[in-house]
């Protein structure tokens, strides 16, 4: 049984994004099938299941990296027509540039290693428009402080940082134009466990500080627990449950979801 539990915050306002029906085949392999989604204005929404089952194919979708055999991308945003999947792919590389932010597992997807880490954050904003070095220099700064890097490793390369730095790194590329959607793909699964509490943490803040809607996937239901207001499960490129955090974790109803809660406990 499917269940669609939202809180009532939630129903209140219109989605910011909305996925329908979105199909997405690998030759025979169906990675995801006729997955809907919707994410709220200000809310987290963490997305589980287990490995295969299609979240970085989703999430790379909602980035418009991809494109999907089928299915409808919108936007709840000015100038934002439409099915974003039928936009060609300059408009798309845009469109996400200015409105959406993605922090990947593995940093050599975000990041150029070879760059200055306010370089990385800089190129953001120069795809953006923004020539004025003052400008490049200061907004970077703020992103890079607001993502609690210290600025004293900002001309860096992230080849030289470590694994949690360099994931601040992308998180403030990723945030440097102050996006209304913020991906998250496994954001802290590597690090050691002391680091990917303070990246949660800042990752926490940011949300509460900013309001700021985002999508979070991750293997781990405890990641999940501490970032997500509301929780999609995924297996076999389905989604087989979503509700509320604490009901999902303390009433799982689909089979699945009762394995991964039990397991976890
Ligand atoms: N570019 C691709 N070409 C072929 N198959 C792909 C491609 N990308 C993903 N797949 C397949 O689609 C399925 C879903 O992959 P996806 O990476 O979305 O899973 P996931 O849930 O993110 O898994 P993990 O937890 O391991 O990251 C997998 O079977 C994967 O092998
Ligand atoms: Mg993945």
């Amino acid at each position: 049984m499917t269940l669609h539990r939202l809180a009532p915050r939630i129903v209140t306002a219109n989605p910011l994004l909305t996925l329908s029906g979105v199909t997405r085949r690998f030759g025979t392999l169906t990675a995801l099938d006729e997955v809907s989604v919707e994410v709220f204005p200000g809310e987290v929404l963490g997305i589980v299941g287990e490995s295969g089952s299609g979240k970085s194919t989703l999430l790379r979708l909602m980035n418009l990296e991809d494109a999907p055999d089928a299915g409808v991308y919108s936007l709840n945003l000015p100038q934002t027509p439409g099915n974003l999947f039928a936009l060609d792919r300059f408009d798309r590389r845009m469109l996400c540039a200015l409105h959406i932010g993605i922090v990947y597992q593995n940093p050599h997807l975000g990041l150029r290693m070879g760059h200055s880490s306010s370089g990385n954050v800089a190129e953001r904003l120069l795809i953006a428009g923004e020539r004025r070095f003052s400008v490049l220099r200061g907004k970077g700064q703020q992103a890079l402080e607001a993502s609690e890097f210290p600025l004293e490793r900002m001309d860096s390369p992230p080849s030289e940082l470590s694994g949690g730095m360099q994931q601040r790194v992308q998180l403030a590329k990723a945030i440097a134009l102050e996006p209304a959607l913020l991906l998250l793909d496994e954001p802290t699964t590597g690090l050691d466990v002391s680091v990917q509490a303070a990246v949660l943490d800042t990752l926490k803040g940011l949300q509460r500080d900013r309001r700021i809607t985002i999508v979070i996937v991750s293997h781990d239901l405890g990641v999940i627990r501490v970032m997500a207001d509301r929780v999609m499960v995924m297996r076999h490129g389905r989604v087989v449950e979503q509700g509320l955090s604490d009901q999902v974790f303390q009433d799982p109803q689909h089979p699945y979801s009762q394995q991964l809660v039990q397991a976890k406990l």
